[in-house]
């Protein structure tokens, strides 16, 4: 994934388009670069690394000075991350940068080749998309772009100069995400809103095959056969400080800290006279109420958040509910039945492989719901049903507010399912829902409490290789994502583990000093998950324990005990899902590592 940005106004057009990379630098930091219409004449500036590179870069080379132009910041996927592979790319008139994945790329390269364009110099899919331009560029830019959208294949979002229109920029948009920024006299081009939200909050959202001119401080859009198009102007509901770090020293623990407010936008407004009601995301009891099986498919912590509602929903619903990664049920031939539910979980809404769930679910009968983050998102778009959920943007790449959403709607579509379903009935869930309106509370109550503890403890993990993440039941589904939490930007080695699977092999890994941090919050398994915090105790483990205010447990077993707010057991893992993101968040500050870009690793992943 990468970021693009476009700018057209009266502003320093260089410091405009920094400014929006470093909202979108999430998406992608191994290489950064702009193009800036300079006298009439295009310059482009690019360098490897971090935006802080670019721009140490041209404070020693000079900056382009000029009122319009376009940047990226670059995650590789063709090509190593390089200066010569950074975007933006250029043919002989033309000059873009790009946000996705060109797949018929060799061919058109080869193309190109036989029809002696052969001036390639990186190795990128994008060079070949300026190059192709060029060649059908006769001095109408829109019939140009146009023919080439029709030859191009894969998921893209382009931002274009020609060296002959000055002062104007050209965005289209195709899969990836786009949006075009609307201020007074000035127009922007960006991948996400953030990007512009210090500048205006007015934006339009490109559609698949539109294009759009950015001239004169305004913008006019056409579609792929070069009709003319009205857009509706949309108007963000984020301010500046939502994408700001407001006085914390990263993304990550803001968001932490976000996440009671962000829990209580996302329930109540679902919630009348005590009850779900989820009618204007399109769900009703009618709906749900003939629902064989349900399917959450997801990616990474997103179908985390699925495994906890397969716990929840199995157990107050009693319907069966299979949750599969988007990589793997995509290709399975999945049985899916008329009368089943396909619910997708996505923060960002543009992760590829779910994404492609939606299609494959077509014409099998069932229906499909999305749990989006993103408004105006592919998968929000495509799906039958979305429950948006209310996080605000979320910008470090471990993910922890959306999460912390995404199982407040999974409780919430469990309540609505189970009275559906006559399993529960409106006194009951009227009990479950109010007990759910009182999580953000504890939640917050959880962050005070054991903040300070899970910053010290942190400081035993640092230096460990590998360490085990261990539950039962609901707290096995949470040890997945606190092991991914800390594994993606602490870089340490660490598995999740069913508490009771330990003994059948994996317990040969547990060695002196090998930490072990044991999810107890289920009363109902507490004595089960009690021996096996022994077991590993006794092979030599630091066990690490999570577990409610009154939960009785031998302390002999226990090296760190880290007790957490109480409230009913089924909710617990909203709760226990604090201390394992603030023991990741301190051990990757810990280790000295860059929290919010770990390696390697981009906000979503839109390729496959
Ligand atoms: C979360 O910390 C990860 N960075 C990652 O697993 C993420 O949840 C996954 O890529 C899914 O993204 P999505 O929610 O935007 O679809």
């Amino acid at each position: 994934m990468c970021g693009i940005v476009g700018y057209v106004g009266p502003r320093d057009c260089t410091d405009v388009l920094v400014e929006a990379l470093t909202k979108l630098e999430y998406r992608g930091y191994d290489s950064a670069g702009i193009a800036v219409f300079e006298n009439g004449k295009i310059e482009v500036a690019k360098s490897k690394g971090r935006l802080s590179d670019l721009v140490g870069k041209m404070e020693k080379e000079g900056k382009p000075k000029g009122h319009a132009g376009i940047g990226h910041t670059r995650w590789a996927t063709h090509g190593e991350p390089s200066d010569v592979n950074s975007h933006p790319h250029s043919g002989r008139r033309v000059t873009l940068v790009h946000n996705g994945i060109i797949e018929n790329y060799k061919e058109i390269k080869q193309f190109l080749i036989e029809n002696e364009h052969t001036e390639f110099l990186s190795d990128t899919d994008t060079e070949v998309v300026a190059q192709l331009l060029d060649f059908y560029y006769t001095g109408n830019p829109i019939r140009a772009i146009r023919r080439v959208m029709h030859e191009i294949r894969g998921s893209y979002a382009l931002g274009i100069v020609f060296a002959d229109r000055p002062e104007t920029v050209y965005a289209v948009r195709c899969e990836s995400p786009l949006i075009v920024g609307q201020g007074k006299g000035e127009v922007f081009v960006a991948s996400d809103v953030p990007a512009i939200i210090k500048y205006t909050k007015d934006y339009y959202l490109l559609e698949y095959g539109e294009i759009a001119v950015l001239k004169n401080g305004a913008v006019n859009f056409c579609d792929l056969h070069g009709r003319m198009l009205e857009k509706e102007l949309k108007t963000a509901d984020w301010d500046e400080d939502s994408a700001e770090k407001g006085g914390y020293p990263h993304f990550m623990i803001k968001e932490i800290h976000e996440q009671p407010t962000a829990v209580k936008t996302t329930i109540m407004p679902r919630i009348e006279n005590g009850l779900p009601n989820l009618s204007e995301c399109g769900i009703t009891r009618e709906t749900l109420k003939d629902i064989n099986n349900i399917f959450i498919v997801a990616c990474g912590t997103a179908m985390h958040a699925g495994m906890v509602g397969k716990y929840v929903i199995e157990k107050l619903a009693r319907v069966s509910v299979t949750v599969d990664i988007a990589s793997e049920f995509r290709y399975r031939d999945p049985l899916i039945g008329e009368n089943d539910l396909v619910i997708i979980i996505s923060q960002s809404g543009e992760t590829a492989d779910s994404k492609a769930v939606l299609s494959l679910v077509k014409g099998t009968g069932a229906k499909t719901l999305a749990v989006v983050n993103v408004k105006g998102s592919s998968i929000a778009r495509e799906a039958d049903m979305v429950i948006y959920t209310h996080a605000g943007p979320e910008i470090a790449v471990a993910s922890t507010k959306a999460y912390m959403v995404q199982l407040s709607v999974m409780y919430l579509l469990a309540f609505e399912i189970s009275l559906a379903k006559g399993k529960i009935d409106e006194e009951k869930c009227r009990q479950l829902t109010a007990q759910l309106e009182q999580v953000p509370e504890v939640i917050d109550a959880a962050i005070n409490k054991v903040v300070d503890e899970c910053q010290y403890i942190s400081t035993k993990l640092i230096t460990a290789d590998s360490l085990l993440y261990i539950g039962r039941g609901l707290d096995y589904a949470l040890s997945m994502e606190g092991s991914l939490k800390l594994k993606e930007i602490s870089y340490i080695h660490s598995e999740s583990y069913a508490a009771g699977e330990l003994k059948h092999g994996t317990i040969s890994l547990v060695e002196e000093g090998m930490p072990v941090i044991a999810v107890a919050t289920q009363n109902t398994l507490l004595e089960k998950t009690v021996s096996n915090i022994k077991e590993v105790k006794a092979r030599g483990a630091m066990t690490i324990v999570i577990c409610d205010e009154k939960a009785e447990i031998d302390e002999e077993a226990v090296d760190y005990m880290i007790r957490i707010p109480q409230i009913n057991e089924t909710l617990m893992p909203m709760v226990a899902t604090v201390p394992m993101q603030l023991l990741a968040y301190y051990t990757s500050v810990n280790k000295g590592n860059d929290v919010d870009k770990p390696r390697n690793l981009a906000k979503s992943v839109t390729v496959e």
